[in-house]
């Protein structure tokens, strides 16, 4: 569970409402709970004519498709015998609209450079970099792997990525060598586009060193593409190697969209699940192209006039579903940031939306949880007249997190959208829609149109939830596991190479349903409440995490026997990891703490990195052998920190006293 029992005892309790300003709700597109509602019952009627109505009026299509959805359980298939494209969609069909010359991308690099690239020249540089793909022997149906700042370029490499039908599967970039070359093996990437190294808080962080580790270890990766971001020496491997700068210089502009089937995958993005491999979720084209599209309209009430700032990396599938492919897909003017929030100074994303005039600006609770610490001065410094609305994603936000972002940011006048997805979903589906919706405090409100949501207490016994669902029911649910009744277009389409462990893992626990793996909890006004994780996915600064990954990180370390990680609240990560170790024949101490810690770093990234590690001479157990997670949890919330000594500590005798319970 990712909340703190303090935030859950608050979000029980919450009963604030916040109505949609009047002048807000008059100038948007869904303006009224009534048109929410008619919309809402409209799809659920009907869902695959809802959305192929939608699709038809929203993509491009070089051919039609013949049938909306062409479901077998769990594979579905949208918008069949259609042809598309997202990068067309992206750009070529604002060209087409006569709109080439308005404002695609405002960049700001870390140290203050920026840039600004219209329709017109986006287009432009995406062709020209599709052809440098194609140049160097990338076919449709080939994965390259993308592990770079947050430069237009990683846009640009997406969309040509997408322009050809090659499928891209963006790293984040803070992840290590070994977890790049696992991600470049089980993809069997042919190409891996990196830069030199990216701007991190003033130091360059050496990305192509990192990749030149990783690439030791993938066999399939032919040509690796390094953008010079910060002028660093590199490594060169001839033949291999080649500089963006290089390659595009030559290459020519003219590199028309391929006509792609609507299911070509688009996309593998790896996400932590429950086991100690992290899964590839694949994305195809036309339903996941029409699903961020639309839900980016609604959610953001999207605006002509509006900059969008979505602070994600595109390492995350926020970034590509609300820094690429939605708002582009939109037309909007995308606000892309590279560095830190606190670089040079911790007033930075105030001054970016001072300087550019940002009006929508959608971030997640643990910076926001960064931002009260730093103080409230620092945004009063600022003029924040331009935001008309905020958002929030990747966990729960604490009430009093919210009502601080409405106050001080919001300026008491900008609704927030709370917005609950995943990686697995694609895009948003549940949120306030910002015209039509009061909101409350923490919860991520009401399921979009088109997305049918149900709260069942486990397998596949409902809990009383009216199975003829209509919007603005109300028929309160205590709490349960949180599943999706129906296929919707911009849903995963398995995951990469291991179709049983899709359909075992979202399809079976809840049959005829996808488990979406998180708690939730229905009001008496029919709002959601998500109330953390099912399983042992930690959220760690809204980033998944699995214990079991980290487990198997520490246990590959020489001296390390057995190991358990947990979550633990934390005041700004959310969750921070706590870790449980037994020594094979190693003394505890400090070095042997941070050498463990480092190694965790190096086998998954600095992200994984445990904040507390603990010496125990054993596990503490139940006697069919199950670690005792609970107890251990509790044990790592009783004490903030570990202390300096490297005591080795005895939870068995706990154990025993507790073993009835688990
Ligand atoms: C959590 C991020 C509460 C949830 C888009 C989910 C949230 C996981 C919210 C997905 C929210 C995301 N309120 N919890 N508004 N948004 N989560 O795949 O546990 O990185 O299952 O996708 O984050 O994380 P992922």
């Amino acid at each position: 569970m990712s909340q703190s029992h303090g935030q859950l005892d608050s979000v029980m309790h919450e009963s604030r409402l916040f109505p949609p300003p009047a002048e807000f709700a008059t100038k948007s597109q869904i303006g009224t709970l009534e048109q929410y509602q008619e919309l809402w019952n409209r799809a659920a009627a009907d869902l695959p004519g809802f959305w192929a109505e939608l699709a038809r009026e929203e993509l491009h299509w070089f051919e039609p498709f013949t049938e909306a959805l062409r479901w077998n359980e769990p594979v579905a298939e949208w918008f069949v015998g259609g042809k598309t494209n997202a990068s067309y969609n992206c750009l070529d069909a604002h060209l087409d609209a006569g709109r080439g010359e308005r404002t695609a991308i405002i960049w700001e690099g870390e140290p203050g450079d920026t840039r600004t690239l219209t329709y017109a020249e986006l287009h432009r540089q995406v062709c020209k970099f599709a052809n440098v793909l194609k140049g160097l022997g990338v076919q449709q149906g080939d994965r390259v792997s993308i592990y770079m700042p947050m430069t237009p370029e990683l846009a640009i490499a997406m969309l040509a990525c997408a322009r050809i039908g090659a499928v891209h599967s963006v790293i984040f970039a803070g992840f290590s060598a070994e977890a790049i070359a696992d991600r470049n093996n089980d993809a069997e990437a042919v190409m891996v586009i990196t830069a030199d190294a990216a701007w991190r808080r003033g130091r360059a962080l050496p990305l192509k060193q990192t990749v030149d580790d990783a690439l030791k270890k993938s066999p399939t990766v032919k040509h690796c593409i390094v953008l010079d971001r910060v002028n660093e020496a590199v490594h060169w491997e001839p033949g291999r190697d080649h500089w963006w700068h290089d390659l595009m210089r030559e290459a020519s502009e003219d590199c028309p969209a391929t006509p792609l089937d609507s299911e070509a995958p688009l996309f593998i993005l790896y996400t932590s699940g429950s086991t100690g491999k992290p899964k590839g979720i694949k994305h195809t084209t036309a339903g996941y192209n029409l699903f961020v599209k639309k839900t980016f309209q609604w959610v953001f009430d999207h605006r002509d006039e509006d900059v969008f700032w979505c602070t994600a990396d595109c390492g995350w599938v926020t970034g590509h579903s609300y820094v690429v492919y939605g708002p582009l897909s939109a037309g909007a003017a995308v606000l892309m940031y590279e560095g830190a929030p606190n670089h040079p100074a911790q007033n930075r994303f105030w001054e970016i939306i001072e300087r550019h005039k940002v009006s929508v600006f959608y971030t997640a609770p643990t910076a926001i949880r960064a931002f009260i610490k730093w103080g409230e001065d620092l945004p009063k410094m600022h003029d924040l007249s331009s935001l008309r609305l905020l958002g929030t994603v990747g966990e729960g936000i604490n009430p009093e997190a919210w009502m601080w972002y409405h106050r001080v940011i919001g300026g008491e006048r900008c609704p927030i959208v709370d917005t609950w997805w995943q990686t697995e979903t694609g895009g948003i589906m549940m949120s306030p829609l910002p015209g039509a919706i009061a909101t409350k405090p923490g919860s991520c409100c009401v399921p979009l149109p088109g997305v049918v949501p149900k709260i069942i207490s486990s397998g596949a016994d409902l809990v009383a939830d009216d199975p003829k669902q209509q919007a603005g029911d109300k028929t309160e649910v205590p709490g349960g596991w949180l599943t999706i009744t129906q296929p919707w277009p911009g849903m995963l389409r398995g995951i990469w190479g291991d179709d049983e462990r899709y359909r075992e893992v979202y399809w079976t626990k809840a049959p005829g349903r996808y488990l979406a793996g998180d708690n939730a909890r229905r009001d008496a006004d029919g709002y959601y409440w998500i109330m953390g994780r099912i399983d042992d996915v930690l959220n760690v600064s809204g980033h998944r995490l699995s214990t079991i990954e980290i487990e198997s990180a520490l246990v590959s370390h020489p001296a390390v026997a057995e190991a358990a990680a947990v979550g633990r609240p934390d005041e700004l990560k959310g969750e921070a990891v706590a870790v449980f170790v037994t020594l094979r024949n190693s003394a505890p101490s400090d070095e042997l703490r941070q050498e463990l810690k480092q190694h965790v770093r190096t086998q998954i990234g600095a992200l994984a990195q445990p904040d507390d590690i603990r010496f125990t001479n054993s596990l503490p157990k139940t006697r069919s052998g199950k670690i005792m997670r609970r107890l251990l949890k509790d044990i790592a919330a009783g004490k903030e920190s570990v202390g300096d000594t490297s005591t080795l500590e005895d939870y068995t005798v706990l154990a025993t006293l507790r073993s009835d319970e688990e």
